[in-house]
């Protein structure tokens, strides 16, 4: 208890449950707890919507999600997620709202903020971007010399680029192959001069994406490709057909001589890593159409109600987060990979690194208070199968428990053929391999079984029981994907719940920022900054030297 007569969470009853049970599950291995259950493979799954999720293949027994379940009604997860579905300020030290739920329902949907009706304002936005969609996409929308954009050039970083970064590249084979969509966030100019060196200024159209538009890599980045565009089409008035703005922030849209009219509005209750559903999708819409882009949001809205509505038993994005806090809170897991068996995929878990570790990488609760248990993990990973090749030998044999997902798709899309079709069963039965080889191992009998000499027998035997989740559905489709997106963000938010913090503000990326606009003018004019410390103070100095300065 504390000293104003709270209790923390780890002092709960529902926390020392789960923590009692841990001790007695302990030495439990899958191969028991399989054969103890001939129906688990079956019993321990969920649908949600296209999503087949299995999750048999976890440390855990029914009492383990009884008492984890426990745990969430006892920390008010539904309570809280209730407050965010109609509109509350549970973003409490920013004190505003978290509605991204909001930009994915249907058009009759009646959502309040502060009394006001949201929902109208975010379909106007959509209806703004699909017309604009098809400008571009028809030909109709032509650069200042009259040639038709050929190539869209998102430039934004964070929420502003991995969204529509990610998802461009999981639905590329939905998209206009004659459009070329490129997407630069790095304020190192080779990202800009990468992206657009082989382009006609002519053709191309810049979307440059900031929710607040003072991100100075963004600005830096669009004041770097204006220029760009004007060195060669050189006049001014060409700004306004080769540029528009998403952002939050008229005043600042103008401010950098973008006409308000080529802006496409979000507000400040959309979070800048849950809003490529928002204005900030503009690219990809532009790239699939508006009619796929809705899609997508249909999705997304798809799991929002199964998480609103769907019982603790049977809810996945409740039961993801309750897995997550199992194994980071009562195994000391430090971390959890993603590994999605398609090529389509291959920037999604660098997209949900931003949504779970912006989320929850908290050390203070709501209150403020230091926190004494585990928060957000470490998220990573990369297709599957390159990953086998790699670092997968860690997660099987190393002495780190890291607990996975593994998602894959019965079809491939749509556009491969023949051969490469054909390829896509040999890529999912690594997919089904792995989590097999993950759970069950290989023992020391089974090794010496195969003739293995002795002294190869420790190296060649797997423990096993590295625990996985298998999401599965038919194909990856725009749908899909916003489904799968929405069960992780809801995951995310049911893990912030849980652990009393708040999973919607980033306090800690401010601190970098302000010091990096302090130590600019000691690289480049030498000056003299007050408070920099001498390691530092040092390397500058060397970096001064090695450009001749
Ligand atoms: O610095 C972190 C951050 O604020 C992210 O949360 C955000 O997604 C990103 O920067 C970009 O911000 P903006 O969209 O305002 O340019």
């Amino acid at each position: 208890m504390n000293a104003d007569g709270r209790t923390r969470l780890h002092q709960t009853p529902a926390w020392s449950a789960l923590a009692k049970h841990r001790e007695e599950l302990a030495g439990t291995h899958l191969r028991d707890l399989f054969a103890a259950d001939p129906r688990r493979g079956d019993g321990y799954t969920l649908q949600v919507g296209d999503l087949h999720i299995d999750y048999s293949k976890h440390l855990v027994t029914d009492e383990t999600l009884r008492l984890l379940r426990e745990l969430a009604a006892a920390t008010g997860v539904s309570g809280l997620r209730d407050a965010m579905f109609r509109g509350e300020r549970i973003n409490v030290t920013e004190d505003r709202a978290v509605l991204h739920t909001a930009l994915r329902a249907p058009r009759d949907a009646v959502i309040e903020v502060d009394g006001e009706n949201v929902v109208p304002k975010v379909h106007a936005v959509l209806d703004k971007m699909a017309a604009f969609a098809e400008r571009v996409r028809s030909g109709e929308w032509t650069g200042h010399t009259g040639k038709r954009i050929r190539n869209v050039v998102n430039i934004g970083i964070g929420g502003s680029d991995l969204g529509p970064a990610m998802a461009h590249e999981v639905l590329r084979s939905f998209g206009d192959r004659d459009l070329t969509a490129r997407f630069v966030s790095n304020v190192d100019g080779a990202d800009l001069h990468e992206a657009t060196r082989d382009l006609d200024p002519a053709e191309t159209l810049f979307i440059v994406a900031s929710k607040t538009f003072t991100t100075i890599e963004t600005i830096t980045n669009a004041t770097s490709a204006r220029q760009w565009l004007l060195d060669a089409l050189g006049d001014d008035s060409a700004v306004a057909r080769h540029f528009v703005a998403l952002s939050t922030n008229a005043e600042k849209v103008a401010a950098f001589g973008i006409d308000t009219a080529n802006m496409f509005e979000f507000w400040d209750w959309v979070g800048g890593r849950y809003s490529y559903d928002s204005a900030i999708g503009l690219s990809l819409m532009i790239a699939i159409g508006p009619d796929r882009f809705r899609e997508m949001l249909d999705g997304f809205h798809l799991v929002d109600e199964h998480f609103r509505t769907a019982p603790a038993e049977a809810n996945a994005p409740l039961l993801m987060g309750l897995l997550g806090i199992w194994y980071g809170n009562f195994h000391d897991a430090q971390s959890h990979a993603v590994l999605p068996y398609s090529h389509y995929l291959s920037k999604f878990t660098a997209y949900l690194q931003q949504l779970d570790m912006e989320s929850n990488g908290k050390h203070v609760t709501r209150d403020g208070e230091q926190v004494d248990w585990q928060t957000g993990p470490v998220v990573w990973g990369t297709p599957g199968t390159n990953g086998q090749h790699a670092y997968y030998q860690l997660i099987h044999q190393g002495t780190k428990l890291i607990p996975a997902d593994f998602i894959g798709f019965a079809e491939p899309v749509a556009e491969l053929s023949g051969e490469l079709r054909a390829q896509h069963d040999l890529l999912m039965a690594n997919f089904f391999a792995q989590t097999q080889a993950l759970a069950f191992g290989r023992t020391a009998d089974e090794v010496r079984a195969e003739g293995v000499p002795e002294e190869l027998v420790p190296h060649k035997t797997f423990e096993g029981n590295r625990p996985t989740t298998t999401v599965l559905a038919r194909e990856l489709t725009p749908s899909v994907l916003g489904q799968l997106i929405a069960l992780y963000e809801h995951k995310v938010f049911t893990q912030g719940a849980v652990w009393n913090i708040d999973s919607f503000d980033q306090w800690g990326v401010e601190l970098g920022k302000v010091l990096a606009k302090r130590v600019e003018p000691a690289l480049t004019e030498g000056a003299e900054v007050p408070g920099l410390d001498p390691s530092t103070r040092a390397l500058v100095a060397k970096y001064r030297e090695l450009r001749g300065r």
